[in-house]
């Protein structure tokens, strides 16, 4: 085994550290308070080749695996998850199913603007009766004479409001009402309106929106096999979640830097705090499950730059560490006390912003379930009672 990150590796995560440092830490808090988007920094992350990190470098990117992907989003994270989760949708959930997915053309014409940051990227998979049954979707493609003619409404899309170019999922038979009979396009910024731009709890830095499609796009646009876009939208989902463990680790880790700074400075009872055990106890755990939970995540990733089946590991990590991030961001708070619970200290941002991993890209319950699944060799049993 070996647990050394190799010289690139270190050298993407020192330069995102670096930019997360000097072109994050500074606005994060202004950007949560405002709820504005960060267009300037995403603009500079793609100057910097951080939007198609993982995207083989004759498509227009890095070049660099997944791991270095992973550390990429923990650091990003760290800084302010909101701009994780945009990089991580823009590259995880929407460029590299194009990769995987896409035919020459279509990852000639795609990938590069995507990889490049020129365009930002979503993936239009949830809709209001379609959340973690996913394969309820009633968005509908029916196929016309110029190609397919899409119609229906996407809930909770990510990057919704900025995106250029969107995988979008939709029912392709319409004699089903499951997941089997669903098909994957790409469409773009103009056949889609945005409705309305959710409030949330908190990654106000990210955009979530509501939109509507009715509009025909040319033959060219489905992605995959007919009426087998479910595999495409849950193999995207299997690396996804990869990253979303990533930004819950780094959304952690930000979170006892600041409890361990004030743990060391903050005196109570003639003596710092740090000095009590009940204090000490607190930050052993985070440091441990920060640990445990970046073991997790790396794993995940270095079995998908080999190639290897993530399903099971990719829940387990982003399952653990988003448990992991909730529980320890509420400990920050624990620490710093009455200061926690106030926007003076970022500790309160990082508690708001872990709640989310908890639910996107798959709830714990839904990780559990593929987890389930996998351990007990039980793949779809639900979903066949219902398929005609
Ligand atoms: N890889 C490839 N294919 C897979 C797969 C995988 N991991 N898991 C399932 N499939 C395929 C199956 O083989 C089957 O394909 P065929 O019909 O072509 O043979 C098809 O997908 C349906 O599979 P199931 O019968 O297992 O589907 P199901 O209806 O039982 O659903 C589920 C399974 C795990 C519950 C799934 O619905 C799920 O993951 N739900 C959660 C949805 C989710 O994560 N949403 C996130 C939204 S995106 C987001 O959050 C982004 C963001 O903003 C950050």
């Amino acid at each position: 085994m070996e647990f050394e990150l190799r010289p690139e590796q270190r050298e993407i995560q020192e330069l995102t550290r670096e930019f997360a440092r000097a072109e994050i830490d500074p606005h994060a808090a202004e950007w949560d308070r405002e709820h504005l988007f960060p267009t300037e920094a995403i603009a500079k992350l793609a100057g910097l080749g951080l939007l198609g990190v993982c995207v083989p470098e004759e498509l227009g990117g890095a070049g660099a695996d997944f791991v270095s992907y992973a550390l990429v989003l923990e650091e990003l994270s760290r800084a302010d998850a909101g701009v994780g989760v945009t990089v991580a949708v823009h590259t995880s959930a929407a460029t590299l199913p194009l990769i995987a997915f896409g035919t020459a053309g279509q990852r000639g014409e795609y990938v590069p603007p995507l990889a490049r940051g020129e365009v930002l990227g979503a993936f239009a998979l949830t809709e209001p009766g379609a959340g973690s049954d996913a394969g309820a979707l009633v968005t509908r493609a029916e196929q016309v004479d110029e190609g397919w003619r899409i119609s229906g409404a996407k809930q909770w899309i990510t990057n919704g409001s900025y995106a250029g170019t969107f995988l979008l999922f939709a029912r392709t038979d319409p004699q089903t009402a499951s997941a089997r009979g669903v098909s994957a396009f790409v469409v773009d910024k103009a056949h889609v309106q945005v409705t309305r731009e959710e409030e949330k709890l908190g990654l106000h830095s990210s955009s979530t929106a509501d939109l509507v499609i009715d509009a025909v796009v040319s033959e060219d646009r489905l992605l995959g096999e007919l009426h087998h876009g479910f595999r495409v939208a849950m193999s995207t989902l299997d690396g996804g979640r990869i990253g979303i463990a990533a930004q819950a680790v780094g959304i952690a880790r930000a979170a006892y830097e600041v409890a361990l700074a004030y743990a060391k400075e903050r005196t109570a009872f003639g003596r710092k705090i740090s000095q009590f055990q009940a204090i000490q106890h607190k930050l052993a755990n985070m440091s441990m499950e920060i640990d445990a939970a970046r073991l997790l995540t790396l794993q995940a990733a270095w079995l998908k730059d080999r190639g290897l089946p993530v399903t099971e590991a990719g829940a387990k990590a982003k399952l653990f560490a988003s448990e992991m991030a909730r529980r320890q961001t509420a400990e920050a708070i624990q620490i710093l006390g009455g200061y926690g619970y106030t926007k003076e200290f970022p500790v309160e941002r990082y508690y708001r912003d872990a709640k989310i991993t908890e639910i996107y890209e798959g709830t714990s319950e839904i990780q559990r379930l593929v987890i389930a699944r996998h351990i007990l060799g039980q793949r779809r049993p639900e979903r066949e009672r219902h398929d005609p």
